[in-house]
């Protein structure tokens, strides 16, 4: 198994180019089951994720070619995939794939969508608490899916397609829209969403299916009308840039002090992380480029951040700042309202001298004047970057194991900040 070694101190200086979102292209792979025409993504980051999403909807008979590189593309230049599901052989994603990659499981929608059916198994307990589908399913059976469950596994059943309807989500929910939207697409008539996710992707995702011949308005508010379509075509889309990556990236500058233009990123898509970040004392500044951050004398100043569904502070930036908060001057507070569980990094933040005292959801973190190198292990996407952001600031080495976990979301990580002078290299075996 990989390892990344870090030995900790140096600043960031120069660029760092910003992949494809992964929570975009995930579910745009997942919707091009909705057609039998081919779909063209641009600027699909090569990640484990993208990898093991190929195998899981090629086991639906799903082809998909990968353009070769191009004269003048360079290492960062995303992939563009041609995705071809005109010949759906299995409606079934077995729990040996969908086990592996919990966002697989929304190819249930797709698939009840256009084929009338769909077995899928259930995906299963995961690092970062417990997960449910239950709205998921809510949504499907609001467009008149019947739902079962048998032996591990969700049957949806629409043997004369969906009809529209009314989905009001109790609460919000990234994959419950995200399902209800690619649904509705296919459904007779008209469906409304209410209390939708706000979600950069959602929006990403409704603009592609809108090429495709979708009708779908207010993508991007809480409340989504779609007008269904009896059949949706081939459409060419590009992938929006990651704005965990981007905000992952600013912590780590945030982090170690130094001068940065993330090219490519987007700051509208994380107006408030950058927000707490103008906070920290990190100047950040659009650019045609992207956007720059920089700090440079000034120390760390501590926040009080709860996370909430966008346009709020996202979950999947919490372990970043708490790795950040870990050297403020002061005390700061997180507060964690997504995910139970989804403080798994705390444990291993403290084995490099953190001071984090945790209290149900929130935590509590003393910031430190220095921080000191140890093995430690990542255990989640988003908490194993956070080691690597508190170990770019430790003094001496660090070793990072089980790193198949920064696979899954980061593309190239090591080769991107050594190139802003980090001291970081992959350890393979
Ligand atoms: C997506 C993102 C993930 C991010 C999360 C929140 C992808 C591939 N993943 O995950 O990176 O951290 O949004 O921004 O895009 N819930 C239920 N019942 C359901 C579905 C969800 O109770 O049927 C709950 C979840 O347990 C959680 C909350 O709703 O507490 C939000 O989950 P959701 O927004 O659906 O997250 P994901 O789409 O899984």
């Amino acid at each position: 198994m990989d390892r990344i070694r870090i030995t900790g101190g140096r600043k960031l200086n120069g660029s760092i180019p910003i992949s494809g979102a992964k929570n975009a292209t995930l579910p745009l792979m997942i919707a091009s089951l909705l057609t039998d025409q081919v779909l063209v993504l641009e600027n699909v980051p090569r990640l484990a994720d993208v990898n093991l999403l190929q195998r899981i909807l090629g086991n639906h008979g799903v082809d998909i070619t990968v353009n070769g590189k191009r004269v003048g593309e360079t290492q960062y230049d995303g992939q563009t995939l041609h995705i071809n599901a005109g010949n759906i052989i299995d409606t079934t994603a077995p729990y040996e794939l969908v086990s592996r990659m919990r966002a697989s499981f929304w190819v249930i929608a797709p698939l009840v969508a256009r084929m009338g059916q769909a077995r899928v198994s259930m995906p299963g307990g995961c690092a970062i608490g417990t997960r449910p589908v239950d709205l998921l399913l809510m949504a499907l059976s609001s467009l008149g899916a019947e739902i079962e469950i048998d032996r591990g596994y969700v049957i949806a059943r629409a043997p004369d397609g969906l009809k529209g309807g009314t989905i009001a989500f109790p609460k919000v929910t990234v994959s419950g829209t995200h399902v209800a939207v690619m649904a509705a697409s296919l459904a007779r008539g008209s469906t409304v969403i209410e209390n939708a996710a706000r979600e950069p992707e959602i929006g990403d995702v409704a603009d592609c299916l809108n090429k495709m011949g979708a009708k779908i308005s207010g993508a991007g508010t809480s409340r989504i009308v779609i007008e269904g379509v009896p059949k949706l075509t081939g459409a060419r889309h590009r992938v929006v840039p990651d704005r965990i990556e981007t905000g992952t990236y600013a912590m780590a500058v945030a982090m170690t002090g130094g001068d940065v233009v993330l090219e490519n990123a987007r700051p509208e898509l994380l107006q408030a992380a950058f927000d707490v970040l103008a906070h920290v004392g990190v100047e950040v500044t659009p650019t045609n480029a992207g956007v720059r951050v920089a700090r440079n004398g000034s120390g760390i100043a501590p926040v009080e951040v709860t996370t909430s569904p966008f346009p709020g502070f996202p979950t999947d930036l919490q372990a970043q700042l708490m790795a950040l908060m870990t050297r403020a001057k002061g005390t700061s507070r997180i507060t964690e309202t997504i995910f139970e569980n989804r403080f798994m990094h705390v444990q291993e933040l403290v084995r490099l001298g953190a001071h984090i005292a945790l209290d149900g959801e929130c935590a509590t973190i003393e910031g430190v004047e220095t921080l000191t190198g140890a093995p430690v292990m990542a255990t989640d996407l988003r908490a194993s970057v956070s080691l690597v952001i508190a170990a770019l600031a430790a003094e001496g080495e660090t070793m990072v194991h089980r790193v198949y976990h920064l696979d899954r979301g980061f593309e190239r990580l090591e080769d991107k900040l050594s190139a802003c002078g980090a001291a970081i290299e992959r350890v393979s075996g």
